[in-house]
């Protein structure tokens, strides 16, 4: 195509999806005859949202679910669930035995999260990456609140020959959207909770497969069914199971009890 034909193409699009969006909010202007003291207020929120850098926040919790849903079917594959504004890439290629990058007096219970990767053909995929990041047994990202190690939590692994892996881990925590800020005060005034159930990140490629976004979610987490995001979905609920067999705990070096979790992910191959 053409630059200047894609050009225009682009820019319809934005007509079109602008034209609507107006439509909307002049709508409800209307319907609640706003005033210019609502409007200053809503210009002020929105000032306030980009100040304390929570645009990819507020837009995830009230938005990615509807945008994952419209772009993502499974057919076949593991369900997809929204990235979250907390990815970062580029974060460090691990080395076998898989341990994600924490800090020596890492918080909270060793997980040992484990699966395979196979194609929705059924094949095993050997070599597939899988990228993974979650919240500390705090709650806490790394990168995204203070004092944290630049990429704890954070790693890229594949998977071996039989298109299986085993990392290390620890267990997160519930995630809690900061109360403070803006969408925090928002959801308050709503009269919601701020709580996202306690959830793995997980980005699943291979060549010839389509990337798999999903999150990883624990049976009995008290907000599973009301992620402040709506980002659950029940296939991706995993049991979180406590081991305390001597000889499992002994083989990975081990002398407390501590949690294991296992997901198959499968992948669409490319169309
Ligand atoms: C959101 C997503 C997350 O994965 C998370 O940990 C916090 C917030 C969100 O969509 O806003
Ligand atoms: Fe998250």
């Amino acid at each position: 195509m053409a630059v200047a034909e894609r050009t225009r193409a682009v820019n319809g699009r934005v007509a079109e999806i602008f034209a609507d969006l107006l439509e909307s909010l002049t709508a409800l202007v209307e319907k609640h005859r706003i005033t210019f003291d609502e409007y200053r207020q809503a210009i002020g929120f929105l000032e306030d949202v980009s100040r304390q850098r929570e645009v990819p926040l507020i837009m995830d919790v009230f938005l990615a679910v509807t945008v994952d849903n419209v772009n993502h079917i499974a057919n076949g594959g593991t369900e997809s669930s929204i990235e979250g504004p907390y990815y970062v890439a580029g974060a460090p290629v691990l080395e076998l035995p898989y341990e994600l990058p924490r800090r020596d007096e890492e918080p909270g219970d060793v997980l040992f999260c484990s699966g395979s990767v196979r194609s929705a053909s059924g094949a095993v995929l050997p070599g597939a990456t899988l990228d993974m990041w979650q919240a500390n047994a705090d709650g806490q990202y790394s990168q995204f609140s203070e004092g944290l190690p630049r990429h704890n939590l954070r790693g890229r692994f594949t998977t071996d020959e039989q298109g299986r892996f085993e990392v290390r881990t620890v267990v997160p925590a519930a995630y809690e959207i900061p109360k403070a800020g803006p969408t925090g005060r928002l959801l308050s005034a709503l009269g919601r909770h701020h709580f996202r159930p306690a959830h793995l990140h997980f980005k699943v490629s291979h060549p010839d497969h389509e990337l798999l976004t999903t999150q990883i979610f624990f049976e009995g987490d008290p907000w599973l069914d009301s992620d402040v995001v709506g980002a659950v979905k029940e296939p991706l609920v995993v049991r979180l199971e406590k081991k305390d067999a001597s000889e499992w705990l002994a083989k990975r070096g081990l002398d407390r009890p501590c949690y294991a979790c296992s997901y198959d992910f499968i992948l669409r191959r490319r169309a």
